[in-house]
């Protein structure tokens, strides 16, 4: 199987899984509704717990989007269990703690989920292994089994047709901002519900983009409609109403 990021504008690949919410049919079950579809590189390992408590404290956010979680790791859905309940039992971690994670994680044994969303990238394991000195930099390690089997943080918005909206990938050794992927997935709903764009760092409430004109006189027209905020013909803004 060749190994290829999808492009932002492609529909999501497609698979069946089992997760920890029973089977998943991907992306058909989730058609008609925004999915944040994002790997993590295994279960029992501390950056990966403090973003899926985070997510988990944001679930009903996410959810009042009309959007999904949906998690994903090489490891078995016994394993995710096993994680799941010393999560909530045991960890502590900025205040949060009994922490219930109650979106479906994936289980993606055969790689053939990671390989499908080019989220396997063994050369930012090799970095990441060299610098905790877990491998020695004069080894050949490309048949070391973590590096080519361990997925990076790869993070997919999908939109409710199904298409591929926003892709990011992290390092190994940071956690995700989920405030960002938040902000960036009400910047998307903003622009798909009101033909509108944003601006840098825009958050809700501020100040939206109108389209660029397809003509002089559209052009013309803009730099005259009070309503609209225009320093050049180019760049108008308008105040979000909504
Ligand atoms: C972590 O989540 O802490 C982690 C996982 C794999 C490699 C590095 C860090």
């Amino acid at each position: 199987m060749t190994i290829r990021i999808p492009m932002m504008g492609e529909i999501a690949p497609s698979f069946w899984a089992r997760t920890t919410h029973g089977e998943v049919n991907f992306p058909k079950d989730y058609e008609g509704k925004w999915v944040i579809f994002f790997s993590h590189p295994g279960d029992f390992t501390p950056v990966c717990t403090t973003e899926f408590m985070v997510f988990a404290k944001m679930h009903a956010e996410f959810r009042q989007l009309n959007t999904e979680l949906l998690g994903l790791s090489v490891d078995s859905v016994q394993s995710h269990i096993s994680w799941l309940c010393s999560i909530k039992e045991k960890v502590e971690f900025n205040g949060i703690s009994g922490v219930d994670v109650e979106f479906p994680i994936v289980e993606d044994k055969g790689l053939s989920i990671v390989k499908k969303y080019g989220m396997l990238q063994p050369s930012e394991n090799k970095r990441y292994m060299r610098d905790i000195q877990y491998i020695q930099a004069d080894k050949a390690t490309d048949e070391n089994e973590i590096i080519n089997t361990q997925p990076v943080r790869g993070i997919f918005i999908i939109d409710p047709q199904s298409r591929i909206r926003y892709i990011a990938f992290y390092p190994l050794s940071n956690g995700r901002n989920l405030d960002e992927i938040k902000r960036i997935l009400q910047a998307i709903q903003k622009t798909d519900s009101q033909n509108v764009d944003t601006p840098v760092n825009w958050n809700p409430g501020d100040d939206v983009i109108v389209r660029t004109p397809l003509s002089y006189e559209d052009a013309k027209k803009r730099m005259e409609d009070k309503e609209l905020k225009c320093s050049e013909w180019y760049i108008c803004l308008k105040e979000d109403k909504s």
